[in-house]
């Protein structure tokens, strides 16, 4: 194990900037001073200035083993969030088979072992006859219950409203929902179909998956979980007026929680001329007018969270016409550059973001000893050259689907290193040493 002083760091932390030392033992955060003097046992890194982060939690992804490893597997994937600052990661249940028993969960727990350079964690999924396998959920196995309330990639949808129902009155952990309502979906791709046949233009993606959808749906999943006093997260909020069903404030005792994505943050109607299906996904990305709400709702605290929704397709999939085009886009191993793009054109500040990607998750979904620089918590740190910059290409992708949405754009900030559980993981040019990614523990 590593023994490290990591020198003159300017360190951002639960609302603060400062200027000091952080020293790493035994996998976790010993000491953190202004100065801290080397000991004989021990490397040191002067880091000359630049950013030190906890590591980014990202709180939202699919990395697709088992089932489609073709796209992404846990290999893979994790090794992306690192090379991103992602060091934690909380990955979702529509894989094949879908995790809706404790035993494909624990699977997805052996397979990430070994394998995995980020910490792991899974979510429980949901179907239309998996409530006596929610009820036994050991709420310290997985950070929470997803429903589908809205058809997406798998089958996974539940929109009975009696099986809502039970769900939200019996669940141990607690729901995160993926809110568009299908029957308002499907209305609006019959009249596509009717005008356009088999060749519906992708920009009409966001008229199919209609904000009235999302917001119906959402409305919906935040009145059950007032009913059954359920702790809920509403996960990639798309349009403005979802925003507003949303208390702003800290996340800390709050029964209701809103996530976006930082695809919301960079994108709008008119890259879909540019970028086709290589940005459709659901939900869809909406108007410029719904990215100015969601930048500034993370401004003043109506979202908690900011996450990926990683989902990677293959460079095939997303050539195939409009409606055979899978949803998704591999976001995780550039979230942190673009999101720090959000803080250098003015939208919040820095700590802000801290919080929404580091703090946060932690937070809502009760990760233990992670999140955030304090001694004794886990050494899962980002290092970061603000005006280094980066250069998104093709042959930097680590993701297995080789391809960025975000190819060709230059961001100010890079990643220069990431530590996970102590021990550098990525030097800011390649990955270092063997998948160290920890099971992530949960209390409740
Ligand atoms: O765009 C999406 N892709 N939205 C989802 O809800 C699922 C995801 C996937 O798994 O591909």
């Amino acid at each position: 194990m590593s023994n490290l002083l990591i020198q003159n760091a300017r360190m951002v932390n639960e609302g603060r900037e400062f200027n000091g030392d952080l020293r790493i033992r035994d996998q976790r955060i010993a000491a953190i001073a202004p100065h801290l003097f080397p000991r004989s046992d021990e490397k040191v890194l002067d880091i000359k200035g630049r950013w030190l982060f906890p590591g980014v939690i990202d709180a939202q992804v699919h990395f697709r083993e088992p089932g489609f490893e073709y796209k992404g597997d846990l290999s893979s994937e994790p090794a992306a969030a690192v090379a991103g600052g992602v060091t934690s990661y909380l990955e979702m249940p529509n894989t094949k088979p879908p995790v809706l028993d404790n035993e494909a969960l624990e699977d997805k727990y052996h397979r990430a072992s070994g394998r995995s350079r980020a910490n792991f964690g899974f979510y429980f999924g949901t179907s239309n006859d998996n409530l006596e396998a929610i009820k036994r959920i050991d709420p310290k196995t997985t950070p929470g219950l997803k429903i589908f309330m809205g058809a997406s990639t798998g089958n996974m949808l539940v929109d009975d409203p009696d099986i809502l129902n039970a769900i939200f009155s019996h669940t141990p952990v607690p729901i995160i929902t993926h809110c568009e309502d299908t029957p308002m979906i499907e209305a609006e791709m019959a009249k596509a179909r009717a005008i356009y046949g088999d060749d519906i233009p992708v920009d009409l993606h966001g008229e199919i998956r209609s904000r009235e959808a999302c917001i119906k749906s959402t409305r919906l999943a935040i009145s059950l979980a007032k009913k059954h006093s359920t702790p809920l997260h509403v996960l990639h909020i798309s349009t403005a007026e979802e925003l507003e069903l949303f208390a702003p404030g800290p996340v800390t005792g709050k029964l209701i929680t809103a996530e976006t994505c930082v695809h919301f943050l960079h994108f709008a109607r008119n890259d879909y001329f540019r970028l086709g299906n290589f940005i459709k996904c659901n939900p869809a990305i909406k108007e410029a007018s719904d990215r100015e709400a969601i930048l500034r709702a993370i401004a003043d605290d109506r979202v908690d969270v900011l996450a990926t929704d990683h989902a990677p397709h293959t460079l095939e999939e997303k050539q195939l016409p409009y409606i055979k085009a899978p949803s998704g886009l591999p976001l995780v191993q550039d979230f942190l550059v673009v999101a720090l793009q959000k803080v250098r054109d003015g939208h919040f500040s820095l700590p802000h973001l801290i919080q929404k990607i580091c703090h946060n998750p932690a937070l809502r979904f009760g990760i233990q000893e992670r999140g955030f620089l304090r001694e004794g918590f886990f050494a899962d740190l980002v290092i970061v050259e603000p005006n280094a910059g980066t250069d998104i290409t093709r042959d930097k992708v680590l993701s297995k689907c080789g391809w960025s949405p975000f190819e060709g754009e230059h961001f100010d900030a890079k990643v220069a290193a990431t530590f996970v559980n102590g021990e550098l993981a990525y030097d800011g040019a390649r990955l270092v040493g063997a998948p160290l990614g920890q099971r992530l523990r949960f209390s409740r």
